[in-house]
């Protein structure tokens, strides 16, 4: 039994050494390895709510619905929401789902809390990069730094 687990753990750690993320950890946070994240079926729905749309009248995008990753979920402690005043732990990934009016996803906006600041980027699911994340974010951040100090994720501030 001792060998058996020995052996799997082994394993996994070989596995997990010969993927490329792990002989580059840059590749982690590109555009297309966030898509990848964004595309894991396990992400979780703002308040659990997967069915209706937010209007999205407020941001420049239109309708639409916000997922999480487990870690960024972890930390919706306040009623659904961040705390105020708190910040999203490293590693949390929040992607806008942007719809058109037929239920259909034209756009990601995405937001992805590394070392301690969010990279900022905007892909289409055909892999279309509108917006990379190594671009200089101030857009993004200057429209974002609104009244509300919840980490700079304003859905929190309307919805
Ligand atoms: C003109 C203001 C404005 C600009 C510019 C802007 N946003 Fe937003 N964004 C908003 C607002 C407001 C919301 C939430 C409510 C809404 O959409 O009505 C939002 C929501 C989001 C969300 C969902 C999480 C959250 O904060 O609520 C993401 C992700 C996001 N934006 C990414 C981006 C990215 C990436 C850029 C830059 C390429 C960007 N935004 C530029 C105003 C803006």
């Amino acid at each position: 039994m001792k060998f058996l687990l020995l052996f799997i753990l082994t394993l996994c750690i070989l596995i997990a050494c010969t993927k490329k993320v792990g002989k580059n950890p840059e590749l982690a946070y590109s555009n297309f390895a966030l898509l990848d994240s964004i595309n894991e079926p396990d992400l979780k729905y703002y308040k659990n709510n997967s069915s209706s749309l937010l209007p999205g009248t407020n941001g420049p995008h239109g309708p639409y619905k916000l997922r999480f990753n487990n870690i960024g979920f972890n930390a919706l402690t306040d009623n659904g929401k961040l705390p105020l005043g708190g910040t999203m732990p490293n590693g949390s990934l929040i992607v806008k789902d942007i719809y058109d009016g037929n239920n259909t996803i034209i756009l990601y906006a995405f937001m992805y809390k590394r070392s301690g600041s969010w990279l900022w980027g905007e892909i289409k699911p055909n892999r279309e990069v509108l917006y990379s994340v190594d671009r200089n974010p101030s857009t993004c951040i200057n429209c974002h730094s609104q009244a509300g100090n919840r980490d700079l994720v304003t859905t929190f501030n309307f919805h």
